[in-house]
């Protein structure tokens, strides 16, 4: 099963993740828990790249380097570990693509689609948990700080990306859940147990 977990910086999804993958091991089975960009070496190095504040990279090539990051992460990680049975929890997939670079940087947004498609081979989660919050709530909670070369973007850049992931949800219901991430993490759990069937 491939569960990929969305939303702005700062809406609490990767404690959701946390708290899933702890869930899935107790009832005893086997958990792959992984982020984009990352989860392999040299996707890592790509992100240390992509969120570094000192970067200087244009729009076009920092799409096509989240693009070459996933591309690496599905081949090397996500697709032996659905192989081999296991839950696949990835913080972040091919929806931050559209969302951030799309919706954000105002790239195309079919295109994006296409691109995720050539990198992925056209491997989506079956499902996407997208981790809806108003902008100024998430980097409250994020405690305010600039943050890495992309969050440094601020407010209204966050915002663009929370309206792209809303049109995604609203296009693509089956696959993608809309949770309310202003609630308590124990609150927002509980819906994602019952989305998940768990
Ligand atoms: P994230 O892991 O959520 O950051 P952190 O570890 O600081 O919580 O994501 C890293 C950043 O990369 C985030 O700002 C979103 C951005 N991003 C894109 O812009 N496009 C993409 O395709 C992906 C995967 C991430």
């Amino acid at each position: 099963m491939f569960v990929s977990f969305e939303g702005i910086d700062g809406c609490g999804k990767t404690t959701q993740l946390q708290l899933l993958k702890l869930e899935l091991l107790k009832r005893g089975f086997e958990v792959v828990a992984t982020r984009e960009p990352g989860g392999t070496a040299l996707a890592e190095n790509l992100r240390e790249v992509l969120l570094d504040g000192a970067s200087k990279i244009e729009k076009t090539g920092e799409l096509l380097l989240f693009g070459a990051a996933r591309a690496q992460h599905v081949a090397e990680i996500v697709r032996p570990a659905l192989h081999r049975g296991a839950w696949v929890l990835c913080d972040r997939f091919a929806d931050s693509s559209e969302a951030y670079q799309g919706g954000g940087l105002g790239l195309d947004r079919a295109f994006i689609r296409q691109m995720n498609d050539f990198a992925t081979g056209q491997l989506w989660p079956q499902r996407t948990l997208y981790f809806d919050l108003d902008p100024q709530i998430a980097l409250q909670r994020r405690g305010g700080g600039k943050g890495d070369r992309i969050e440094a973007r601020g407010v209204e850049f966050q915002a663009r990306v929370r309206a792209a992931y809303l049109e995604i949800a609203a296009r693509e219901p089956a696959r993608v859940t809309k949770i309310d991430a202003s609630r308590a993490p124990d609150e927002i759990f509980a819906e994602v147990c019952a989305v998940l069937e768990l």
